[in-house]
């Protein structure tokens, strides 16, 4: 039996976000700036979003062995993702049930038990309360599962991608994910035997709203202007050959890529029609990294014909696929978010490995994934300070009070241009902002949503 405690409902301070009008808030082409700027609108995104719908927890391949944990966050919630004794995924909360403070203070472990720092209880990792020191002290009962560890009440993995919600009412995971399934199949069925393993990261923390990076993750009208210095570095001994990028240079709503909104906040930006279609058409698009010209002759000379679709595999794939709120697929990395305050965000890029399935064998995997590493230093990881200082002056130009809206109605109201299909999902050309009118439809649904929050212990 699963013991739920129901999470009562947000004490609701005059003057707190009971008293906005979303609708005002957020229109169909502009968007307030107090919602990137007030501090009860980020402290209720921390429950009714993150929390309210899935949001991203972490990879299976990080805690690949029973006992295997590492900490991570739920919007500010600190919590030890471990996968436990009987191998089963749990999201503990991070926070010991006797005065709250963290239970565990590393990154990643493996272990049975987790011992609080503090006066020494210590909890098995299915979350229940293992035992206190000097129990006699206690009159009460410290079996009492009210002392067991608070946990996500529900956590569900898509294909290695641990998800976690606090909502009840919630649909399966994969219900919720819906048409966004589809291009995450293909972003991991390139790869052999259709898996990836997550790498260490590279974390970068700005001054800024988290949703400003979400607002991006999509935005095709920025690159040729706030990636200039990238894209020329690319391209700076690629003569005739445009590399990386470059296909935002000139005209990029002619060019064949597009963006495409599948509900739920989630959305994608096709960067591959653009590529030639031929084994190496991807690695083509590299641009220069060192050593590069020795990698490619040993690979054509140890595989011959299979040579070019190996090292399509160390590169780039062009696809930025967003799942709201808090996850990006881009390029080959698995870039997080994490709200730390109103104005500061953690964004976090994990690199990610191939894996030996047999079809290429372990010297090949290995060589691809060393190459691999070298490609995920260039892009995104170059774009991402541009990017960054773009979040951080945003704020900054928020401060202006009296000039209250910001715009995203790139593309609305021209005839044909924006496009619903018969799924529900909905294309455009690769600079419109479509992708953001519409999560900020589901960002609105969520913030007034009346939820069914809960969390779990252990009986
Ligand atoms: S706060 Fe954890 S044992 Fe006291
Ligand atoms: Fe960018």
């Amino acid at each position: 039996m699963t013991a739920l405690e129901k999470a009562g409902a947000q004490p609701t301070r005059l003057g707190g976000t009971a008293l906005y009008d979303w609708e005002h808030l957020v229109q169909e082409d502009r968007a307030h700036r107090l919602i990137y700027t007030d501090p009860a609108i980020f402290e209720a995104e921390m429950t009714q979003i993150f929390g309210g719908t899935w949001t991203y927890l972490a990879h299976e391949s990080e805690i690949p062995n029973a006992n295997d944990f590492i900490t991570r966050r739920l919007g500010l919630r600190p919590l030890i993702i471990v996968r436990d004794s009987e191998e089963k995924i749990r999201a503990l909360y991070n926070r010991c049930t006797h005065r709250g403070t963290t239970l565990c203070r590393f990154d990643k472990g493996n272990s049975k038990s987790f011992q609080c720092p503090y006066h020494g209880w210590n909890f098995l990792n299915t979350g229940r309360l293992r035992g206190v020191p000097w129990p006699d002290g206690y009159a009460a009962d410290m079996r009492d599962p009210k002392y067991n560890l608070a946990q996500v009440p529900r956590v569900e993995s898509y294909r290695g991608f641990i998800f976690g919600t606090l909502n009840l009412d919630a649909l399966p995971l994969a219900e919720h994910l819906g048409p966004i399934t589809a291009v995450i199949d293909e972003w991991l069925d390139r790869n052999p035997g259709g898996r990836v393993v997550v790498c260490e990261a590279n974390r970068f923390r700005f001054k800024a709203n988290w949703k400003l990076a979400y607002d991006n993750s999509c935005d095709g009208y920025h690159v040729a202007y706030s990636h200039r210095s990238l894209l020329e570095t690319e391209n700076r001994f690629a003569g005739e050959n445009a590399k990386g990028m470059a296909y935002y240079l000139n005209s990029p709503d002619t060019q064949p890529m597009y963006m495409r909104y599948t509900g739920r906040g989630n959305h994608y930006k096709d960067k591959r029609p653009n590529l030639e279609k031929r084994p190496g058409g991807l690695w083509a698009l590299e641009s220069a990294h060192p050593g590069m010209e020795h990698y490619e002759a040993d690979f054509i000379s140890r595989y011959g014909d299979r040579a070019l679709s190996l090292l399509d595999l160390a590169g780039s794939e062009p696809v930025n696929i967003n799942v709201f709120p808090n996850l990006s697929l881009l390029g080959n990395h698995i870039q997080v978010f994490e709200p730390v305050s109103v104005d500061e965000t953690n964004a976090i890029w994990y690199g990610t490995m191939i894996v030996d399935d047999g079809s290429i064998g372990a010297d090949g995997v290995r060589d691809i994934n060393a190459l691999r590493m070298r490609t995920q230093e260039g892009f995104p990881n170059f774009g991402e300070v541009d990017d960054i200082a773009n979040f951080e002056q945003i704020q900054r130009g928020l401060m202006a009070v009296e000039d209250e809206w910001v715009y995203m109605n790139r593309g609305l109201g021209i005839p044909d241009r924006v496009k619903t299909h018969d799924d529900g999902t909905i294309t455009a050309p690769a600079t419109d902002e479509a992708f953001m009118r519409e999560h900020f439809k589901e960002w609105k649904r969520l913030m007034q949503m009346r939820t069914n929050l809960a969390i779990r212990r252990e009986p």
